[in-house]
């Protein structure tokens, strides 16, 4: 059976870098037979996390936007994957304030087992992507089961489209999204 890929891109404007990762990503895996659905935080109405934690007894979150449907999908998928610029050495806030607001999930049943990250930095070292790997690395540590299976980082791209300049990297997101 086909895999089932909830792609989810967090970067806000258009001609981004990390959703160009995330768009030769998904052309890998569609060409390997993966239904592929791709979610764009950018027209999304996503409030921050309360804290509450009613989510953990009921299983839902009380604030009724934009997640409520985003988590059935995510919930559905057999892998995640996650497109994320890096904001001073971090994922974007935005793809943080999704993260926090996945909680409901946390004592519910879930389909995905595997979690891939893909970056983009103005900075070309590799460090550049640390902090925003042990972001997911944490929220992945938390999901019994689930393995964060790989990260691409796509540094010294920093205007946008810098990365259509880089068909090395580009090759490499599209072989990742093969290989799944
Ligand atoms: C608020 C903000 C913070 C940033 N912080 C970093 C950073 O810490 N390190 C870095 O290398 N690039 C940083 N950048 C540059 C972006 O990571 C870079 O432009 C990236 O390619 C943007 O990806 P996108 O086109 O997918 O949005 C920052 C950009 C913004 C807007």
């Amino acid at each position: 059976m086909s895999k089932k890929i909830c792609v989810i891109t967090t970067s806000l404007h258009g001609g981004s870098n990390s959703e160009a990762l995330a768009d030769a990503f998904i052309r890998g895996a569609v060409e390997a037979g993966a239904s592929v659905q791709k979610i764009g935080l950018a027209d999304k109405r996503i409030e921050f996390c309360r804290g509450c934690l009613i989510c953990q007894k009921t299983q839902k979150c009380v604030i009724h936007d934009d997640v409520y449907d985003m988590i059935a999908h995510i919930k559905a998928a057999d892998v995640l994957v996650f497109a994320s610029p890096v904001y001073f050495y971090s994922v974007s806030g935005q793809m943080k304030t999704l993260l926090d607001r996945l909680n409901p999930m946390f004592p519910s049943e879930y389909a995905f087992r595997e979690v891939y990250l893909l970056l983009a930095s103005a900075e070309k070292d590799e460090t550049a992507a640390e902090g925003s790997i042990k972001d997911i690395e944490g929220f992945v540590s938390c999901f019994d089961q689930v393995e964060l299976k790989g990260v691409l980082h796509a540094g010294g791209v920093s205007e946008g489209k810098d990365i259509m300049e880089r068909p090395d990297i580009l090759g490499k997101a599209y072989r990742m999204g093969k290989a799944v």
